[in-house]
């Protein structure tokens, strides 16, 4: 089976990590939140993965290779030279995808359980073109609504976000399409959501499938870190052992092995922290992620905050409220930080009081 990931956008609600990383190889829970995918995918005996790209693919591939070879599956680049939108990528891999089969269709910035087999399984049951994962949320307009049959999930209307209430079951940006798909769609800018679910829906050929536990988009820092939280709690249910324990931690924590946290420290719950991180004695850190490589200076604390790749907190830093820390910011000591989105490669010296971007 097949699987196309729709890797392309800019990911620019998640800078300043975007500034150095594409989006999807951005570290959520110490593993690229495409690999999450990808990994998931395989589980169910999908064995050629297609990424939608259109920004770095080199950097990509250069990435997942090594990941694809140990899987044992084929990843093929379909490369946009202008961004399709979240259609025309199909078209554009059209070749690439048709093999006579019903195949996945994944938005790469999501995050959940992925039941991929219940999905295959109810679309194959119901025998119509698509079935896409809905989902329910408090904030419905920034996402895909869908209203649709609860005896049978026949989708009667799908409506981009909103500006008015439509419903609280939402798009959760999986799907599963049968090849006939490919002939609504051509290899032009074109939403998948505006322009081609709409008519689907009226035209009978659309289902969807309730998403069992949780779920998030994880394309912006706030959303991230609440990700983060709930994949870290379902961590605890279904995989307690991944999680670390011991003085000092308040689960559920994930502790990369060759991390190093000092004496003295305090962390969690909701935090990750990635290969190589320090964290010296006496850190407080809660709902934070640490990613690759960075330090956090002794007596520091830390609340909702994610710290790019090879950066350093200085000792007695307070930083809070969603701060964004790009990849090799230095902060130095006694600073307090609220809501900064720092730009890769700062170094900072006095504190930054209010929500800023410093570029
Ligand atoms: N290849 C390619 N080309 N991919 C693209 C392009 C493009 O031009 N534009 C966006 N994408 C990819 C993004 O990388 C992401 O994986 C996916 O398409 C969806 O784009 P987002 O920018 O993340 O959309 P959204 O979060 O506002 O809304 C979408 O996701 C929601 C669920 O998180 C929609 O599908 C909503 O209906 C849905 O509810
Ligand atoms: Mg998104």
């Amino acid at each position: 089976m097949k699987a196309l990931i729709l890797v392309g956008g800019f990911g620019t609600r998640l800078r300043p990590l975007t500034l150095s990383v594409p989006k999807p190889i951005v570290e959520f829970a110490n593993k690229a939140m495409i690999l999450h995918q990808i990994e998931a995918l395989c589980k169910i005996g999908v064995n050629e993965v297609v990424l939608a790209v259109n920004y770095r693919p080199q950097l990509m591939s250069a990435y997942l290779e090594p990941y694809a070879e140990k899987l044992g599956i084929k990843i093929s680049y379909s490369h946009e030279t202008t961004p399709l939108g979240t259609a025309g990528p199909l078209a554009l891999a059209r070749d690439l995808l048709n093999d006579g089969q019903p195949f996945f269709v994944l938005n790469s910035d999501i995050i959940c359980d992925f039941p991929f087999g219940d999905l295959l399984a109810f679309h194959k049951a119901h025998g119509k073109e698509g079935t896409i994962m809905v989902t329910k949320v408090e904030e419905p307009s920034k996402y895909g609504v869908v209203v649709y049959k609860e005896d049978d999930g026949a989708i009667q209307k799908f409506v981009e976000k909103p500006q008015q209430y439509v419903g609280n079951k939402i798009n959760a940006g999986i799907y599963i399409f049968n090849p006939s798909i490919l002939d609504r769609i051509e290899p032009r800018p074109t939403s998948i959501e505006k322009e081609i679910f709409p008519k689907m829906a009226e035209e009978g050929d659309l289902y969807c499938m309730p998403l069992d536990g949780f779920w998030m988009d994880v394309g912006q820092p706030k959303d991230f870190l609440s990700g983060m939280g709930l994949y870290l709690n379902s961590l605890k249910q279904k995989a307690p052992e991944r999680l670390a324990t011991g003085p000092g931690i308040i689960g559920p924590v994930l502790v990369d092995e060759t991390a190093t946290i000092k004496p003295g420290c305090l962390i969690g719950p909701n935090v990750t922290i990635g290969p190589n991180c320090v964290i010296e004695e006496g850190a407080r850190l809660v709902n934070t992620t640490v990613l690759e490589g960075a330090t956090v200076g002794k007596n520091s604390w830390i609340k909702s905050t994610i710290i790019g790749w090879e950066s350093t907190i200085g000792k007695w830093v307070r930083m809070e409220n969603t701060s964004v820390l790009g990849k090799d910011v230095h902060i130095a000591d006694e600073l307090y930080i609220n809501g900064g989105k720092i730009l890769p490669h700062k170094s900072i010296t006095s504190s930054i009081p209010e929500p800023e971007i410093i570029m």
